[in-house]
């Protein structure tokens, strides 16, 4: 495997917990793997009046909650190769204390990371270029985590403020979800093979539900999760990237440009989400657990969404005719995201069983247990013509000999060669919030209830009647 360039990637807000659970298990687990290069340094920026030896401390600390196999050695190498700025994201005093710590490491490939509250993303962009750093005689990159915007005009004019300073080709924007295997599997599942292309279609495509499903509440998030609901959270973001990969057309080549042009062209082709095609659900208490209203930071008559099931329409000749069904709750039965394709019933068949039989689903499972599954039916061994269910199933897990790569590990490492492909591009995100802008203004103006249901179920019943009144039903986990 090849060796990232030499680098001075600085993490704005470094002593948050995104630092602590994802970026810095990445970087280690890159340092095992042997991928960071041996000159690249780690640039922590955060507020807090902390010494250099204090922050190693603590994410030294931290690191050995979140890596199982921690190895002293390999982090020995790295955490001596983090260091500290001090500094907040408005003023440019800080960003000017950085600028001379990165001209004091004479590393000229930069990249820097908003591991920050999104309220901060413009002000560090901002900060970066006042100092003089948006350029350099190597690269520099801006990776900004989501959520980028908080609706159309907001997205519209952070891209418009980022892009005054940096090129769209320096902004790498993350949504983890696309670096997820099963995900960027579904590209090589589709192109790679004659098996799947030919029946990916409204020809023998019935419909395409997608679930991702969370048993945890809200873990010190509430106030957060007021702002956002389950729409902003992870629908506009993580659920709308599935949906176009599964529904793009084949890219003449595999790259940034060409991939996330065709993901655009779907999400051009995709009607926005009124109300009328979606269910909006909020968990209540249930045995020991808390509801949604009575969490830190929510308020006690909260509409926010904590579940929807919505049904999207793609409007071109391949997809119309298909509803595509996406799901996402909060303190649900059981964490586990999935695809499902279920494909329409075969035409004619000739044998004296033909009731009671379901149609051939493919299964791509996102998590746990990442693999793939086809569902199909097939003869019971033994006299006569007896059939039932069967499930050809791949799990990375059983088939791998070494742990599939956590998706910020994958991202990071793409920031660092210069491969966006896994990146959001502007016009992406923007068609995403375009989407879904009718059912979010919904949602913040609304007087009306969400369907409650309660904590550690399936979600609202008033989902289920929403597929069966579409003639559907919703698949269950497939673990
Ligand atoms: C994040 C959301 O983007 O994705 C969280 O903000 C959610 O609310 C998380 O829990 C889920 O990610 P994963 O990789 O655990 O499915």
């Amino acid at each position: 495997m090849k060796q990232t360039p030499d680098c001075a990637f600085v993490i704005f807000g470094i002593t948050g917990d995104l630092a602590a659970r994802k970026l810095l298990p990445a970087l280690y687990q890159l340092c095992l793997k042997g991928r960071i290069h041996p000159k690249t340094e780690i640039v922590g920026y955060a507020r807090s009046d902390l010494t250099r030896d204090a922050l190693r401390n603590r994410l030294t600390e931290s690191l050995r909650n979140f890596e199982p196999d921690f190895d002293e050695k390999i982090w020995s190498s790295l955490v001596d190769r983090i260091h500290y700025v001090q500094g907040d994201y408005e003023h440019e005093s800080g960003f000017e204390s950085l600028r001379n710590f990165l001209d004091s490491l004479g590393l000229q490939n930069r990249i820097f990371y908003t591991a920050t509250p999104p309220d901060t993303y413009e002000g560090i962009a901002l900060g970066i270029a006042g100092a003089g750093l948006n350029y350099s005689s190597g690269f520099t990159r801006l990776i900004v985590e989501k959520p980028f915007g908080s609706d159309l005009g907001s997205a519209q004019r952070l891209n418009a403020s980022i892009l005054k300073n940096f090129k769209e080709d320096q902004i790498y924007r993350i949504d983890h979800y696309l670096a997820k295997e099963t995900a960027q599997n579904l590209a090589v599942l589709r192109f790679a093979n004659t098996l799947l292309e030919p029946i990916w279609s409204n020809k023998y495509i019935d419909n395409i539900q997608i679930t991702m499903a969370e048993p945890m509440g809200m873990e010190g998030r509430g106030s957060f999760y007021e702002q956002t609901g389950v729409i902003r959270d992870v629908i506009q973001n993580h659920l709308l990237q599935l949906v176009a990969l599964i529904a793009m057309e084949p890219p003449l080549d595999y790259n940034a440009i060409n991939v996330r042009n065709e993901k655009v062209k779907v999400f051009d082709a995709i009607k926005d989400i009124g109300p009328d095609k979606a269910i909006l659900g909020q968990y209540s208490a249930s045995g020991e657990m808390i509801g949604y209203r009575a969490e830190d930071g929510v308020s006690p008559h909260s509409h926010q969404a904590t579940f929807a099931a919505i049904r999207l329409d793609i409007l071109n000749s391949r997809w119309s005719g298909v509803p595509f069904f996406i799901r996402s709750g909060k303190r649900l039965e059981a964490k586990f995201t999935q695809i499902v394709i279920a494909l329409k019933a075969a035409q004619k068949i000739p044998f004296a069983q033909t009731s009671n039989l379901e149609s051939d689903r493919i299964v791509l499972r996102l998590g746990p247990n990442e693999g793939i599954a086809l569902q199909v039916n097939s003869k019971i061994p033994g006299q006569g013509m007896n059939l039932n269910r069967i499930n050809l199933n791949f799990s990375y897990d059983s088939n791998i000999d070494h742990p599939i790569p956590d998706a910020y590990e994958t991202l990071l490492c793409d920031a660092l060669m210069g491969d966006a492909t896994l990146f959001v591009r502007a016009d992406e995100v923007e068609g995403q919030w375009r989407i879904i802008g009718p059912l979010i203004k919904h949602v913040d103006l609304s007087p009306e209830e969400p369907h409650f249901y309660p904590a550690g179920t399936q979600g609202p019943k008033a989902a289920d009647m929403f597929l069966e009144a579409q003639d559907r039903q919703w698949h269950p986990a497939e673990n």
